[in-house]
């Protein structure tokens, strides 16, 4: 427990039903996780290993069988309305512009949702400067399926941010995209957080992303779906992506890469 977290995990156990909990089957056990305001936090692990059961467990999505979780303070005790989330999958709405979906979560969450039409002129303004920081100017009356992939994340990650969240969930945004793209948008949400400072959880499953941009790691086991390593990364910021070329980069990205071998090397001989 800490008093200055801002997202504030206490023994979080989760099984899906109850007939999963009548068998002791978590999809994540005892979870102990502070996160700091402004902190850049990512997680790292197999597939089914419970990353994003955790991102529901953080919004409130899903509620913990056991144990407790507080995210600025509060008890979490139905959906949060504080965070923003993106997806692999882009998800805009085919039938709206990517103005139109930017603008999505206004017309739905509180306050703003009841002054949409009065407001509409100034929301209208802070979508265009927000797409034009990452560089969609002009695309503003485009469909989704006149943009490329890595633009579609570009203007998901808008969406995310419109209302301005406190906190950003992104769950492996930039798993679909190629490389170069996905280095450009490291680059971009670099720069969204830098300026903004709102906490982030990424989950990933590169782990050259994960270095690059958070201020912590978290590498998750599977079955059981637990946290077994927390890695600080100490490299100075603002990172420029000349450091992922740097020695001190790549010693935390094999030292990562080692506890995650080793794991799968255990849950080998588990399953033999
Ligand atoms: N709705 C659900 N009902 C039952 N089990 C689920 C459900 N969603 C996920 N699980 C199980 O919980 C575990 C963790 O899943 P998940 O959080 O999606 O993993 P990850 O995101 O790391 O791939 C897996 O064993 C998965 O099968
Ligand atoms: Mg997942």
């Amino acid at each position: 427990m800490s008093q200055d977290a801002f997202v504030d995990f206490q023994n979080v156990w989760l099984a899906y039903n109850d007939e999963l909990l009548a068998q002791n089957h978590f999809a994540v056990e005892d979870i102990n996780l502070q996160v700091k305001q402004g902190e850049f936090i990512a997680i790292v692990g197999p597939s089914g290993c419970g990353k994003s059961t955790f991102m529901k467990l953080t919004t409130g999505l899903k509620m913990p069988s056991q144990g407790r979780i507080l995210v600025d303070g509060q008890p979490v005790t139905g959906p949060l309305k504080i965070s923003g989330m993106a997806f692999q999958a882009s998800s805009l709405l085919p039938w709206r512009t990517t103005l139109d979906n930017v603008l999505l979560p206004l017309e739905i969450v509180e306050p703003y949702r009841s002054n949409f039409k009065q407001k509409k002129a100034e929301y209208v303004e802070r979508a265009r400067k927000l797409l034009n920081t990452v560089g969609l100017a002009g695309y503003e009356d485009k469909f989704p399926w006149q943009l490329s992939g890595g633009m579609q994340q570009r203007a998901s990650i808008c969406r995310a941010l419109i209302h301005e969240p406190k906190m950003l969930l992104l769950d492996e945004p930039f798993g679909a995209l190629d490389a170069f793209t996905r280095e450009e948008l490291w680059c971009i949400l670099r720069d969204l957080w830098t300026e903004q400072k709102f906490n982030v959880i990424l989950v990933t499953h590169d782990l050259r992303e994960s270095v690059f941009l958070a201020d912590t790691v978290y590498v998750m086991s599977k079955s059981p779906g637990r946290f077994v390593v927390k890695k600080e990364i100490d490299l100075p910021r603002p990172r420029d992506l000349e450091i992922t070329y740097t020695p001190e980069f790549t010693n935390i990205v094999h030292e990562l890469r080692g506890h995650i071998g080793a794991m799968r090397k255990t849950g080998a001989t588990i399953n033999q």
